[in-house]
């Protein structure tokens, strides 16, 4: 078993609810397809995808849209100790091409304090893309520090740490279908 869990029965308790389920994401992707297709109208974009949480998404939205689209790759790692943003983050890999000519649609995650997002962007607006969208999965307004919105959020969730979907808790349950509320209890 994994180095700090015991048993895997103690691994999946720590699956405390579903807050979202694979239904409702499936959903909520389509219409996301249908808004960037309006959106564009026939023009091509740029998928970024931040790693490592969002890989899921990009995989499921790049799949909707019809528009014809790139994909790109971006890791921005925030730092963690346990379930708490420490407010460090680090571009450890960056986009593997000129984005001044791409419409680009940075696709995340989970909101949380806003300053991954803060980042990435005043990054990649300095490289005069066409035109720069931000669509998130997951969004908690309530853990805000720094003053930052997507263009598009496809659900709003209370102030829970959460896994499943691309979101991980020390690297793990990235796998789930689903949206799970993650039991910090020890
Ligand atoms: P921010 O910079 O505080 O907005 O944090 C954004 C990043 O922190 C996300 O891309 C996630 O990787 C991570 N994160 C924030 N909240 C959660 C959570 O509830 N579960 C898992 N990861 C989270
Ligand atoms: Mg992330």
């Amino acid at each position: 078993m994994v180095s700090n869990i015991v048993t895997l029965e103690e691994f999946n308790s720590k699956i405390k609810r579903v807050i979202i389920t694979e239904e409702e994401i499936k959903a909520a992707i389509k219409r996301v397809g249908a808004e960037i297709d309006k959106i564009y109208d026939g023009r091509p974009i740029l998928l970024v995808s931040i790693l490592k949480g969002a890989f899921v998404f990009m995989s499921d939205v790049c799949r909707v849209v019809t528009v014809p689209c790139e994909v790109s790759f971006m890791c921005a790692k925030s730092y963690y100790e346990g379930t708490v943003s420490t407010g460090i983050v680090k571009i450890t890999m960056d986009i593997d091409k000129d984005i001044s000519n791409y419409h680009v649609v940075i696709l995340e995650d989970i909101i949380d304090t806003g300053r991954t997002l803060n980042d990435v962007v005043k990054m990649l607006k300095s490289r005069n893309p066409l035109s720069l969208h931000v669509i998130t999965l997951l969004d908690k307004p309530s853990r805000r520090v720094v003053d930052f919105k997507a263009d598009i959020s496809l659900f709003t969730i209370p102030d829970y740490f959460v896994i499943g979907y691309g979101l991980d808790c020390g690297e793990h349950y990235r796998n789930l279908p689903y949206v799970a509320e993650y039991d910090s209890e020890i």
